[in-house]
């Protein structure tokens, strides 16, 4: 009888015990053993969550130990967290964001991690922050299936500057057939002058602050390859305070009057490297702005859209610094530039080592642009600083144009030096009204062979006044 007593006491107490050390056990001793959950963690984790607004708390791995298949050999073995594990619909009208939550935050636990999106399911996901830096490095988000950005104004607050976040992160991969769809028409007709009274007073019209579709920033050693980014309410793909990025075999596509939707958008980044894409969009392929540099574009195709542009540099008398930018065996259909450096009057900093080579163009409007009076008003006023563009290479570019040639505006105070040229064939389409020849002013440089047409508008040599450069233009 007594030792059936004790028996009573004990038992559960060493069950206790168990749990406990098991537990224990799962939120620190993880690496390399990881097994598949006894129940799916999604319900109580979504539970858990459901009150809960966006990011903030980091959830504590009691439930989240779901994993992907056992792996056979200790090598193979990864870590894998399929949504669809973390309560995940994908019926593309369930708001799943908060199992995308969970997968992460497991995930972001486990070093060279897996994320998995499955093929053939769409996911219907609000604004998200994928975020470090307390993950472990080298997490891949395998993407198959597709990912679609709420269209209803609620979900989108007061508005938000993206939809698909990664933060400082090192190590990041992004890759698989999947697509990520911001379905953006609903934001593009959505303008003061366009507000839809209906719309407006049931309080559905979408914010003023347009999102970009997927964003990385602050993060080191990315790579996005594979997927397909389309219609987003703005910028596609984007890329601040970033280095080491590769993006190659991607496509982004929006329709060409979609406003301000640029494909890859690179800020305050440096060692890039863009490869194997096919955009078409309604503003430019590829835009690099101020802190860029150690950046080679190759094999991209462009059209429709405005090409692949530097800049705008310079605004509201910033500071502006671009430097080593290489852009070659490119393809532009029907864009509105090609290759193109704008600046605003008034900047400082400067723009140098640019390369263009093998720029083939069918039917843009203007092939080869620099405009350092750039304006997206009726006006602007005159200032004359300016940002120093200096030693930019145009070699082989080759094709048709509807409209101008060449236009090389340059700062009357700081003119472009180190222009060349060399392999320029630019034709008409054919004679219109309207097409006008190749236009320089203030540019300065080295002819190596005849253009077609003739560019005897370059000033050849350097620019006689060369203006001192104050500490303030240093770069
Ligand atoms: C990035 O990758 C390179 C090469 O694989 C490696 O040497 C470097 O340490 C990585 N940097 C970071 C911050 O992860
Ligand atoms: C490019 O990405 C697609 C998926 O979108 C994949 O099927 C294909 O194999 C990739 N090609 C290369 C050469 O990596
Ligand atoms: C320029 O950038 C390329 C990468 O595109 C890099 O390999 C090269 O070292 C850079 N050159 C300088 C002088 O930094
Ligand atoms: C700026 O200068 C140009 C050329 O001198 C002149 O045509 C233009 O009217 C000026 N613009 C303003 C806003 O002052």
């Amino acid at each position: 009888m007594s030792s059936l007593g004790l028996k009573g006491i004990w038992l559960p107490l060493l069950l206790v015990f168990l749990v406990m050390y098991s537990n224990f056990h799962d939120c620190e001793g993880r690496r390399g053993k990881h097994r598949r959950a006894k129940q799916p963690p999604s319900s109580s984790l979504a539970r858990k969550k459901a009150k809960g607004n966006n990011g903030g708390d980091r959830r504590h791995g009691s439930g989240g130990g779901s994993g992907g298949q056992p792996r056979p050999t200790p090598e193979t073995m990864a870590a894998m967290f399929d949504v669809l594990d973390f309560g995940a619909k994908g019926d593309g009208v369930t708001d799943d964001t908060k199992a995308f939550e969970a997968a992460w935050a497991a995930a972001c636990k486990v070093e060279a991690s897996t994320v998995i999106v499955p093929a053939e399911f769409e996911f219907l996901v609000r604004p998200i922050s994928f975020s470090g830096p307390y993950c472990e490095p080298n997490i891949v988000f395998q993407l198959d299936g597709t990912i679609v950005a709420p269209t209803s104004a609620g979900a989108w607050g007061a508005g938000s500057l993206q939809w698909l976040e990664f933060t400082k992160l090192q190590e990041i991969t992004i890759r698989g057939s999947g697509v990520i769809d911001g379905r953006g028409s609903v934001w593009w007709t959505n303008s003061d002058s366009d507000i839809d009274p209906i719309n407006a007073e049931l309080g559905s019209k979408m914010p003023q602050i347009k999102p970009t579709a997927l964003r990385f920033y602050g993060s080191y050693n990315v790579t996005v390859t594979g997927i397909r980014i389309q219609n987003s309410p703005r910028c596609h793909l984007k890329f601040d305070n970033c280095e080491a990025v590769e993006v190659f075999n991607i496509t982004v596509s929006s329709p060409g009057d979609s406003p301000n939707t640029d494909g890859i958008h690179l800020q305050n980044s440096r060692n890039v490297l863009i490869h194997r894409v096919d955009m078409g969009c309604g503003d430019d392929c590829v835009s690099i702005q101020t802190g860029c540099s150690n950046i080679y574009i190759h094999d991209v195709d462009c059209g429709p859209g405005h090409g692949i542009s530097i800049g705008g540099l310079g605004r509201d008398n910033t500071k502006a610094c671009v430097s080593n930018i290489t852009v070659r065996d490119i393809n532009l259909r029907n864009t509105m530039t090609g290759v193109r450096i704008k600046t605003w009057q008034g900047g400082s900093g400067s723009v140098q080592a640019i390369q263009f080579s093998n720029i083939k163009v069918w039917e843009v409007q203007i092939p080869m642009v620099i405009d350092q009076f750039y304006c997206d008003r009726s006006s602007c006023e005159n200032q004359s600083s300016a940002v120093a563009l200096s030693s930019i290479a145009y070699e082989s570019i080759r094709g048709t144009f509807t409209v101008k040639p060449v236009h090389l505006a340059c700062s009357d105070s700081s003119p472009c030096s180190g222009i060349s040229l060399s392999e320029v064939e630019l034709e008409p389409l054919q004679e219109r009204y309207h097409m006008t020849d190749p236009f320089c002013w203030q540019a300065f440089g080295e002819l190596y062979a005849p253009t077609i047409p003739p560019i005897t508008c370059l000033q050849i040599g350097k620019p006689a006044s060369n203006r001192i450069s104050t500490d303030h233009d240093l770069c």
